[in-house]
């Protein structure tokens, strides 16, 4: 039986980056997962060009039962120390907007960037691994199908339940639950809205259309694009707002955001003789005009109407509120809101308050980034944050 100093399981984002942090320490490490291949979803994410971090990156741009949990680890570990690790590795990156950096290339770039820092650091990897049991006495004692191991410390990184034909699992919920740590509620974020039968028989033929909106739920706001689809709405705006989205709460979207409420009177004044509906459509993709405005108002020439109907037709336009039916789950969602209570987790170095040597870390924790490189940054921040302490 083989023993380590520090034993991490799950080979994605936040592992390797713990796994090089212990190891650059000197500590002897060994990274399990049952993935035939490290770092599946950074290969997958920012449609394969990774957005591995967010230049607007600070606490308030994460959600968790306690927002101030993730203060310490970011403090420590910031966009500016990852693009640095990028920047030795020679990876070319672009900013494309709101701060997001992307690889010009490959997100290949980024998991390789990994395994060579892991492999300076004397890591060992091993791949294929089911895991069948953990269990702690003088040491934690973790058992595969390829054998048992020993370790002084026990990192816990296999991510939450997103994309589980990708392989992912509940793993890191059941063994903080096993040693006693408090779960959050857990629900799919970043993920599409459904809408219901009837909704969908009104929005149903937009499928493909988009419309940069801005997205309300609660307090959470988002001024971003939307995305119509067969089975209901997405795009940034959406998935930012989904992640805050309750079943059976209202969401409210001002499809023209970027309209005054007196501009419909202004255009009137300009453009007396135009059809409303040609008005609208100069405002958002024609086929959208059909579905938000009344058709029997829709031909009227705009100067025919009062400047306080129009005022009204623009309201509701920037008003849509409905009730989504539901999310497209975890099969569509890019990350999962909820997980381990930061409550049990010392915020400096993401070990169990209880029981000593043992970590969580990434998405298994409730932290939950807005879209847009944020989770990544909590990632490596979290992975970073344990793997100098384990
Ligand atoms: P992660 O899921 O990366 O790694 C967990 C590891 O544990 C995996 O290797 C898995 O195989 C392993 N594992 C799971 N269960 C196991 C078990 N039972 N036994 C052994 N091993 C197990 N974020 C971002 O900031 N920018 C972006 O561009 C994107 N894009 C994106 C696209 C898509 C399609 C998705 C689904 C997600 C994103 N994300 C993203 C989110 C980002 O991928 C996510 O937040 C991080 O990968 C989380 O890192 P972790 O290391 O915590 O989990």
């Amino acid at each position: 039986m083989q023993h380590y100093d520090v034993v991490i399981l799950g080979a994605g984002a936040a592992g390797l980056m713990a796994a090089i942090a212990a190891g650059q320490r000197g500590r002897r490490v060994l990274v399990l997962d049952h993935a035939d291949e490290p770092g599946k979803k950074i290969l997958i994410s920012g449609g394969g060009r990774c957005n591995f971090t967010n230049l607007d990156t600070e606490p308030g741009r994460f959600l968790s039962a306690n927002p101030h949990f993730c203060k310490s680890a970011l403090s420590r570990y910031t966009p500016q120390d990852f693009i640095a690790l990028v920047d030795k590795h020679g990876i070319p990156w672009h900013e494309k907007t709101l701060g997001q950096l992307f690889c010009d290339g490959s997100a290949r770039a980024i998991v390789a960037m990994l395994l060579d820092e892991c492999a300076a650091a004397q890591v060992t990897i091993a791949l294929g691994r089911k895991i069948t049991g953990v269990s702690r006495a003088d040491h934690f004692r973790i058992e595969t199908d390829h054998g048992t191991v020993t370790a002084e410390s026990l990192i816990l990184a296999t991510g939450g339940l997103s994309i589980p034909k990708m392989g992912a699992t509940g793993l890191a919920y059941d063994i903080a639950e096993q040693f006693g740590l408090r779960l959050t509620e857990i629900r799919p974020a970043l993920v599409p809205l459904t809408l219901d039968s009837a909704q969908l028989a009104r929005t149903g033929a937009l499928a493909g259309v988009s419309q940069p909106i801005l997205a309300r739920c609660g307090r959470a706001a988002f001024r971003e694009a939307m995305l119509f689809t067969h089975r209901g709405l997405s795009g940034p705006a959406i998935l930012q707002i989904s992640s805050t989205w309750r079943d059976a709460t209202p969401i409210m979207l001002d499809l023209l955001p970027d309209e005054p409420a007196s501009g419909l009177a202004a255009l009137k004044r300009a453009r007396p003789k135009a059809a409303l509906r040609s008005i609208i459509a100069d405002m958002m993709p024609s086929r959208m005009a059909d579905v938000f405005l009344p058709a029997p108002i829709a031909p009227n020439p705009i100067g025919s109407f009062t400047d306080d109907r129009l005022a009204g037709i623009l309201a509701a336009l920037k008003s849509w509120r409905l009730i989504p039916a539901g999310t497209e789950g975890y099969a569509k969602a890019e990350v999962t809101s909820g997980g381990v209570d930061t409550r049990d987790l010392s915020s400096q170095t993401m070990q169990a308050r209880t029981v000593p040597g043992l970590f969580v870390i990434g998405e298994a924790v409730d932290v939950t980034g807005w879209l847009g490189g944020y989770n990544f940054q909590w990632a490596w921040a979290s992975g970073w944050a344990a793997g100098s302490h384990a």
